[in-house]
């Protein structure tokens, strides 16, 4: 328990740092901007007409007010539990127009408590948060929470790292004789085979959603491949670009879109 909650002090901490250093850019979550922005653009398929949406663990709020265009009609609030962040964020909406203003807002809140109401949101949206849970009880915790948020028939937009997605993409740079890509020190990957087993009682699996798969197979196998292992990939190359454009083949990425809907209490 001690440990667990060391550990996310010094994740929460990466956070801030990294807030300070990417001051009100997208790649404040991670440094692939292709990602992101095939991330955003399947997700923006998704978003419903009918608010409000939650954006859990929103970063400086960047995709949070991508969502608020995509969206015009609903109100969309975006909470995550570093301060910093959250003061991006604010910055971020002063500087937009006041429409966004009257409907999009920020607060500090953490997905362990969320200080929400019961049954509120008709939407939330969780991008790359949950992975930075350093357990599954804690990461089931937080996956309560949304069922705890959401309306009855909400949509649950859950965009994460997947275990299984990894160790098929490091299976795949195995056979072209790249070693592992390991997890991030702060992360843990979700595993299929628990999470939608631990849902079903109150979710259902509408879709899953393997939208890296293909630019994974570019920009972390054939990219690394052809410049040679020693060499330290590029995230804006010109493959990556070009892989960002071919439709999706197989289970090889890390990142997935999960949507489930809330079936039950
Ligand atoms: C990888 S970033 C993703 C940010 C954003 N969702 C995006 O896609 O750009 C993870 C975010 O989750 C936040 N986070 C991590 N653990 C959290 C927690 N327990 N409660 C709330 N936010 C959390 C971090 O501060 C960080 O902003």
């Amino acid at each position: 328990m001690k440990e667990a909650a060391q550990q996310i002090g010094k994740i929460k901490e990466y956070y801030e740092e990294r807030s300070k250093n990417f001051h009100g850019q997208a790649i404040v979550s991670m440094p692939d901007q292709l990602l992101i922005n095939l991330e955003n653009q399947v997700l923006r398929k998704y978003l419903t007409r009918r608010g409000p949406l939650l954006d859990v663990g929103c970063a400086n709020g960047y995709s949070t007010l991508e969502f608020a265009k995509t969206r015009p009609s609903i109100s969309v609030r975006g909470v995550d539990y570093s301060e910093s962040m959250i003061q991006d964020a604010k910055e971020l909406l002063a500087k937009s127009p006041r429409q966004f203003q009257k409907r999009v807002s920020f607060g500090i809140g953490d997905v362990l408590g969320l200080k929400e109401k019961k049954s509120h949101y008709d939407q939330v949206v969780s991008k790359r948060c949950i992975i930075n849970l350093p357990s599954w009880e804690l990461q089931q915790k937080a996956l309560q929470e949304f069922i705890r948020v959401l309306k009855p028939q909400g949509t649950l937009l859950l965009s994460e790292a997947s275990a299984q997605g990894w160790r098929n993409m490091n299976r795949l740079r195995k056979e072209f004789g790249l070693n592992e890509i390991p997890q991030p020190w702060h992360n843990l990957y979700l595993d299929e085979e628990k999470l939608f087993p631990t849902l079903k009682p109150w979710m259902k699996l509408v879709e899953n959603i393997n939208f890296s798969s293909t630019y994974y197979i570019g920009s972390r196998v054939l990219q690394p491949f052809i410049i040679g292992k020693d060499k330290e990939p590029c995230f804006d190359s010109e493959i990556n670009k070009l892989f960002t454009l071919f439709p999706n083949v197989g289970d090889y990425g890390t990142q997935k879109l999960y949507v489930f809907r809330k079936e039950s209490s």
